[in-house]
């Protein structure tokens, strides 16, 4: 049976790194996968996350299932974080949440809730959007279709077309958005766009599947979800999918969750009752250790006003690394204007490098781009900037 199998070509975004890894070029960076990496070029393992893992190896007692659902008190933590601890969703059950292996699984946990559920649905996708979305929800047998979001020619959203968009989806749709820091194009709408968006996804009737992956790394925890709560101010129902491999710097443990916004609580708990029946026959119930980790460091306040130092600094090196991007490619490539990139929000910046620059940075300068011209802000540091904004203006 397994001689006639071809081989399934490498993933656009795990596939480069692979490929990376092989590479013995020395001085080879890699701008592929959306890992954050300090400036000494390593992915940071959090201070709070040593402290809390400590706590919890001295406090563990069994390693027996968590519920379908995971655990109850970091699903608390999540809702919270999306929220805020005083809004209404919050308090009065209309909001409930899953605990789920990563953002994918959340990802993937929503697709085979639309399709079980919500059959004639199609979900509709930003161009560009991440390159896995679209292959999660066809492997779940979820139509997808797109709608219009950046303009390549001003390197900014085209916000006219998105709202016209809008307009044009039929009722009871499934419309994925990004909260903060579109991946890949770091174009996120203002806060008075988010609401007009609101108010047409309420007017049309559309189910908003907000994909929230990094929160905290654009403006702030509080800032980067003012997105999602204009839309859960104005739309009854959402669908809320959050990683926190980023934000804590815990790629490898798998944390996310799959929020869900009802118009009341009885019906937020039969929507979960299906998630709950998707995630039985999919994985049966999530792992412990990582959920464990964020909810030590959350409910803990010296804990979690450390953690909040830890992440500003993130971010606020992924922005000095965008400021010294623009300047120094400007000196090395002024004829080009890269001064767009300083706008952007989150890991990602939409280059505008095409797809025969990407080969020529990888085949001839071992720098490790995705093909769709995406790079990995949060890859870059000082000591590899030259060498990075060199090798840019010799295939421009
Ligand atoms: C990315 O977009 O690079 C990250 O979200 C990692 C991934 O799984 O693709």
């Amino acid at each position: 049976m397994f001689a006639t199998i071809e081989a399934a070509p490498p993933d656009p975004i795990l596939g480069l790194t692979e490929a990376f890894k092989a590479d013995s070029r020395p001085n080879k960076i890699n701008l592929g996968v959306g890992v954050y990496l300090d400036e000494t070029g390593k992915t940071p393992l959090l201070d709070t996350v040593r402290q809390a893992e400590q706590r919890m190896a001295a406090a563990a007692t069994n390693k027996s299932y968590l519920p379908i659902d995971g655990d109850a008190a970091y699903n608390r933590c999540v809702r919270q974080l999306l929220f805020g601890s005083d809004h209404s969703l919050v308090k009065n059950g209309q909001a409930l949440t899953a605990q789920t292996p990563g953002g994918t699984g959340a990802l993937r946990v929503a697709a085979d809730y639309l399709h079980a559920c919500h059959p004639t649905a199609t979900l509709w996708l930003s161009n560009p959007t991440w390159a896995n979305h679209d292959a999660i929800f066809h492997a779940a047998d979820v139509p997808t279709a797109v709608y219009a979001y950046f303009n390549p020619k001003t390197n900014s959203l085209d916000f006219d077309a998105l709202i016209a968009a809008l307009h044009e989806i039929p009722h009871h749709d499934v419309i994925l958005l990004h909260a903060c820091c579109h991946n890949p194009s770091g174009v996120d709408p203002t806060v008075a766009q988010w609401e007009q968006i609101a108010d047409v996804l309420a007017q049309r009737q559309l189910l908003p599947l907000i994909d929230f992956a990094y929160q905290g790394f654009g403006d702030g925890l509080e800032e980067d979800a003012a997105g999602l709560r204009a839309v859960a101010d104005r739309v009854p129902e959402l669908l809320v999918c959050s990683s926190f491999s980023k934000n804590f710097s815990l790629y490898n443990e798998r944390v996310g969750a799959l929020t869900i916004v009802s118009g009341d609580k009885d019906s937020a708990a039969n929507v979960m009752s299906q998630i709950k029946v998707v995630i039985r026959r999919n994985y049966s119930n999530p792992p412990a250790h990582g959920a464990a980790i964020v909810r030590t460091i959350l409910t803990d306040d010296k804990l979690r006003a450390q953690w909040l130092s830890e992440l500003t600094t993130m971010r606020n090196r992924i922005n000095a690394m965008r400021r010294l991007f623009v300047d120094t490619l400007a000196k090395l490539a002024p004829g080009r204007d890269f001064s767009f990139i300083v706008d952007q929000r989150g890991m990602f910046s939409f280059s505008g490098l095409n797809k025969d620059q990407v080969k020529l940075l990888r085949d001839e300068h071992a720098i490790y781009i995705v093909g769709s011209g995406r790079i990995n802000v949060a890859g870059m540091t000082p000591g590899s900037m030259d060498q990075l904004c060199k090798a840019i203006a010799s295939v421009l």
